[in-house]
């Protein structure tokens, strides 16, 4: 009877540690999938996309523009993001509610882009599957960073940088009180 029990124990530990091998191994998978997925997004995007933008788009949708038209940049994922000055441009996963993809399909005449020389149908189909594939960006980085400014009289008033001095303790009306309370001048 004994024997029997431990046996049954040994096989539950079996079980567990199989459980958490397993465990352990589907999760790398995944991430290691995920990761993968995010890789491709990214070389989507620097191979078919960037030189796309940057050829086509910058002109008019960048720093680079003397003025940013319809209030859109697109140098930057935070500028789709936004959008200009009709919301957002680009609803990632979803190409037919993006308004950059409705621009470059030239299907309605008040928003036509880029304004003289539409894009190619390879192009376009570019953008859609880019969108489609949730518009990985990598270019995150929109920070405009002025520069440190440093205040050097604030900074010379920091206790340790302050010349030593031999400050004079409050007089004490209290001999009787705690040396904490003289100190503070409470007493
Ligand atoms: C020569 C300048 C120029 C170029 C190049 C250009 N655009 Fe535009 N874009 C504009 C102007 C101007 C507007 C403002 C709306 C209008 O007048 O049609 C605009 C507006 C837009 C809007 C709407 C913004 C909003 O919220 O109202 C989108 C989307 C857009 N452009 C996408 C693109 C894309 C994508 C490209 C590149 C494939 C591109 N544009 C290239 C000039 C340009």
């Amino acid at each position: 009877m004994n024997q029997h029990n431990s046996s049954d124990g040994h096989n539950m530990k079996v079980a567990v540690f199989c459980r958490g091998i397993l465990s352990v191994a589907l999760f790398s998978t995944s991430t290691t999938m995920i990761a993968a997925e995010d890789r491709a997004g990214i070389e989507f995007f620097e191979s078919h996309i960037r030189p796309l933008l940057v050829r086509r788009c910058f002109e008019c949708h960048s720093s680079k523009a003397k003025t940013i038209e319809g209030g859109l940049r697109l140098d930057s994922s935070a500028g789709w993001r936004r959008g200009g000055d009709s919301g957002p441009a680009i609803v990632p996963g979803k190409p037919a509610e993006s308004r950059l993809l409705k621009a470059v399909l030239y299907q309605d005449p008040n928003l036509a882009m880029p304004p003289d020389n539409a894009l190619s149908k390879r192009e376009i189909d570019l953008f859609r599957k880019w969108i489609k594939m949730g518009a990985p960006d990598p270019r995150t980085v929109e920070q405009k960073v002025g520069p440190r400014v440093i205040d050097f009289e604030i900074g010379r008033q920091f206790w340790s940088f302050r010349a030593i001095a031999d400050p004079k303790p409050p007089p004490v009306k209290n001999t009787n009180s705690p040396p904490s309370n003289r100190l503070q001048g409470r007493s």
